[in-house]
């Protein structure tokens, strides 16, 4: 939620135009996570920043400020050896889309201190208050604004004290001191131009290096002005997000941790830590020393964030997960030779497998999909371990306090790593003494970092925000966690091997339940104008009910529930009648009969079916009148999720095309939930 960019070019010549480029262009990147409103701020000199803010999605902003640069005559050829630019694209918390609520927001008059925030400020209303009492006036309803605001405050103050060498650093550590909930800020000033600070704590930040003349190697370490040098050597720096922003101009990057403050001054960066600047009791502002860090080389390709030939990211998603699957369980399947057993390996919980066979419970925590995909699997992980399986939505869990334990294995399950509400259950469980297991696609996340072990899916970057192939990924992730637990059990053998089977055969069967393409997208003709969807499963495709309903409701903003089959009779067998279309998934597993006994009430009800089945039980399934058919691949019982979810995606994602909606950008939604 808000996606945060800044540039900084440092002794080499940049034209406002191309400034002003880079900054949008990494906006873009990171429209998916807001698109509300955006903000940006350049220098008109180096004393004097601009600020642009407008109400609407990046492009609105675009032609807001090439249309204001033309009115006041700016010069767009003029150029700056060194000139420090950030923006923002916000998903609003506090206060309604507009350009007052938009970041960057400011101390005031002057622009003296400008501020981009991720994050919500629980504390902010106090703070407020004390400014208010200070003489500030506020012109937002935004959480954030108190943060220019006390900046100013600060700056003011140490200046009246006669601390005229006050550092952009100091003052913006003093400030952090008063900050309480989730943060990534990016700071700029009129009284340190040409300056940037970065800090965070709880929202994701990086920090991206393309030094110009020489290759700095992977792994320099770098702190006060030691890495990158100050030696002025040409460089571009920047600050984004996620690294989907970056990825276009270097792959070296320094993942900001909580509680470190970067200054970006002279072409140097140095990095300190907010609480070697606690108790500051001497009146004058804390100057605690620098730390040394290491800068990262991303894995991430450029192509991976072009949409190819594809017209929206979710379609590229969805048609890539034949080789997204093929990546996640890449050099995981040990198929063995004649006379070895087949296998899995998850490195990141081989030494951990012992305490998790000797937990009393396994607690799958996660959010709409991702709490979905844990659904998919907690049949085949509870098979296989013989250790129950529990499942939680991770607001509600925390909402509870519900009991957690020492002698359980808790499973955060989290496409992006960072949602708030998982992160809030994990510190929760890990205050409860759990292992704590994380399942995320993006390395070093806060996710990825708090737990005790872990496993990616490595299923490459997903832009859209409706999740896709994440979802089939997480899914296999948590197969093979099953079978990885099982894997000392003599008595399942044979399951766990074909299984295993099913896994490598399973992007070949993805790739082919993908040509439903076509009937999918004809599917969506006949439904586009309904109000309301219902997708019934049971089974191991409950889960891909939930989903596959989650889907139409959040890109095609159609209503659409996912119904346990089961329940049909107690309650929502009254919504039935020969309008309202309704998705029966009834492919090959142990629920299959009882799946054919629902379409034969739902038939004998006149409902308008449209039922999912593996190739070749048409006739098993089919009902006749206007029912339709939908055949899938046949796969081992707990991988049919995998295929079955995929035609329903697609269902999904041609609706709203017909429907004229924004398939990557939901109507309200963002994607990486940072806020509660
Ligand atoms: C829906 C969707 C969301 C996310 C949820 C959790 O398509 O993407 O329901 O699954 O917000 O996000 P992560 O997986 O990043 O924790």
């Amino acid at each position: 939620m808000c996606g945060i960019f800044a540039y900084l070019n440092y002794n080499v010549t940049r034209e406002r135009r191309y400034i002003l480029e880079v900054l949008f262009n990494g906006l873009r990147r990171l429209e998916y996570r807001g698109y509300d409103s955006a903000g940006i701020s350049i220098d008109l000199n180096s004393n004097s920043p601009l600020v642009f803010r407008q109400e609407g999605n990046i492009e609105s902003l675009v032609k807001s400020v090439y249309h204001d640069v033309a009115a006041t005559d700016l010069n767009l050829e003029e150029s700056f050896s060194v000139h420090a630019g950030i923006s923002h694209t916000r998903w609003a918390t506090h206060g309604e889309p507009a350009p007052k609520n938009s970041h960057p927001q400011s101390s005031g008059a002057g622009n003296e201190f400008l501020v981009v925030h991720n994050g919500i400020i629980t504390n902010y209303e106090v703070l407020k208050e004390t400014l208010l009492r200070h003489g500030f006036t506020f012109e937002s309803e935004t959480d954030t604004e108190v943060i220019p605001k006390l900046a100013k405050f600060i700056f003011d103050n140490a200046n009246e004290e006669g601390d005229q060498s006050v550092t952009f650093s100091q003052v913006v550590l003093e400030v952090i001191r008063h900050l309480e909930g989730a943060y990534a800020l990016t700071f700029k000033s009129r009284h340190y131009p040409n300056e940037l600070i970065a800090c965070k704590r709880g929202s994701p930040l990086l920090l991206g290096v393309k030094d110009l003349e020489e290759e700095a190697s992977a792994g320099s370490s770098f702190g006060d002005a030691k890495f990158p040098s100050s030696n002025g050597q040409p460089k571009e720096l920047f600050l984004s997000s996620d690294a989907n922003a970056l990825v276009e101009h270097t792959k070296k990057v320094l993942v900001i941790e909580d509680g470190e403050v970067v200054h970006i001054k002279d072409g140097g960066v140095s990095i300190y830590k907010f609480d070697q600047a606690k108790n500051n009791h001497g009146g004058t502002l804390s100057r605690p020393a620098s730390v040394q860090r290491a800068l990262s080389i991303l894995k991430m390709e450029v192509e991976q964030i072009n949409k190819g030939k594809y017209e929206h990211y979710m379609q590229k998603e969805i048609h890539e997960q034949p080789e997204s699957l093929t990546t996640t369980m890449r050099g995981r399947l040990i198929r063995g030779g004649s006379c070895k057993a087949k296998t899995v390996l998850l490195g990141g919980l081989k030494d951990h497998l012992k305490t998790i066979r000797r937990s009393r419970r396994i607690v799958f925590v996660g959010c709409g999909t991702s709490y979905n995909a844990a659904l998919a699997a907690r049949s085949i992980v509870e098979e296989l371990s013989g250790i129950p399986v529990t499942m939680e939505i991770a607001s509600d869990l925390v909402d509870r306090q519900g009991p957690i334990y020492r002698e359980d294995t808790a499973v955060f399950v989290s496409q992006s790593g960072e949602t708030a509400d998982t992160l809030l259950a994990l510190e929760y469980a890990l205050e409860n003494g759990a292992l704590c297991v994380g399942i995320t696609n993006t390395v070093g996340s806060a996710i990825a970092r708090h737990t005790h072990c872990g496993v990616h899916i490595n299923a490459g970057c997903e832009i859209g925000v409706a999740s896709t192939k994440a979802y089939t990924s997480q899914i296999v992730v948590m197969a093979m966690l099953a079978l990885a637990i099982g894997a000392d059990t003599l008595s399942n053998q044979a399951r766990r091997e074909a299984i295993i089977d099913g896994l490598f055969y399973l992007p070949r069967k993805v790739k082919e339940v993908l040509k439903l393409d076509k009937e999918m997208k004809d599917l969506a003709k006949l439904l586009i104008a309904e109000q309301s969807l219902l997708v019934f499963g049971r089974g191991y495709n409950y889960a891909t009910a939930l989903e596959g309903a989650l889907k139409v409701k959040e890109v095609a903003l159609m209503h659409s529930e996912g119904i346990l089959a089961g329940e049909m009779k107690h309650g929502p067998l009254a919504l039935v009648d020969e309008n309202l279309p309704i998705v029966v998934i009834a492919t090959r597993d142990s629920c299959f009969s009882k799946q054919q006994s629902v379409i034969q009430q739902l038939h004998a009800r006149k409902g308008r079916l449209i039922v999912m089945c593996a190739e070749g039980d048409k006739a098993s399934v089919s009902v006749g009148g206007s029912s339709r058919v939908i055949e899938v691949p046949h796969v081992v019982d707990c991988l049919q999720p995998v295929i079955n979810v995929v035609p329903l995606q697609l269902l999904a994602y041609h609706l709203t095309v017909l429907r004229g909606y924004n398939v990557d950008q939901p109507r309200n939604l963002a994607k990486s939930v940072t806020t509660q």
